[in-house]
């Protein structure tokens, strides 16, 4: 999918998803230091609010493409006790500009930026101070999900408010006590994407050998629709001299 498929759509995680991330996260970070942190594909910025609560001295961005996005992180934000340590700003994180970050979070995002693998992670390296930590959830190989990939292949050829009524029919049946209708809608433009990268033993061979991010964690994210790829969390740490 091309950049312009998400600017016009808004992307909520589910609370106890961030609240596992958030936890995750504390094993592997000072909590108590005044930490940089971005999210990189914040949605309305869930993530980001309930990071702000467990790093009280951190200083939070959450950057996402969609404008949509980042003006419901906006009006949530407001009023709330970590607002001066929050800001959102739209941007597409290739071009996205700031002081680098200790902390890098990034969850279901890189896997849909279309760019070489090369331009992607020499910017995030570039973007981590030394030491810095990624924080990354993205889709593994595995056969589930090549086979998960393949019928999206043929499905998006077919796409039409059809096909979508159909997923979203689907989709209340399996997840309708979860999730409100709007939360539905959200994802189904998902159901028609295809990864532009996925957790695999050559791209963490990559990521360490050219730019010195060194898997230092990996976790297993639970799995909650028939329809999604299986994702894993992977902690990446930047080598102190590079
Ligand atoms: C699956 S959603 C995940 C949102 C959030 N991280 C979460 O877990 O709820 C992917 C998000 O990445 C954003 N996105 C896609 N390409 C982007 C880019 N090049 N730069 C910044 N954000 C991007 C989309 O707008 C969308 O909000």
């Amino acid at each position: 999918m091309a950049k312009e498929d998400f600017l016009d759509k808004t992307f909520t995680a589910p609370q106890d998803r961030c609240r596992q991330t958030t936890e995750l996260i504390l094993r592997y970070v000072d909590a108590q230091r005044s930490l940089r942190v971005l999210d990189l594909g914040c949605g309305t910025g869930r993530q980001l609010f309930d990071l702000a609560k467990a790093l009280p001295q951190a200083h939070l961005i959450g950057i996402d493409i969609a404008e949509m996005n980042i003006q419901r992180a906006k009006e949530y934000a407001r009023g709330q006790s970590a607002e001066e340590r929050l800001t959102f700003e739209v941007a597409d994180y290739l071009h996205f500009e700031a002081k680098p970050f200790d902390l890098i979070v990034s969850d279901s995002t890189l896997q849909n930026i279309d760019a070489p693998k090369a331009t992607l992670f020499a910017k995030i390296n570039s973007d981590l101070v030394p030491e810095g930590k990624l924080v990354v959830t993205i889709p593994y190989a595995c056969a589930y999900n090549h086979i998960l990939w393949s019928l999206r292949r043929a499905f998006r050829l077919l796409r039409s408010p059809l096909t979508d009524s159909i997923l979203l029919a689907v989709a209340k049946v399996l997840h309708g006590r979860r999730y409100d209708e709007p939360a539905l809608r959200e994802r189904i433009h998902y159901m028609y994407l295809l990864p532009h990268l996925y957790d695999c033993q050559a791209l963490r061979q990559l990521l360490e050998a050219s730019w010195g991010l060194d898997l230092v964690g990996e976790h297993d994210v639970s799995h909650e629709s028939l329809a999604q790829p299986k994702h894993r969390m992977l902690i990446m740490q930047k080598e102190a001299g590079v």
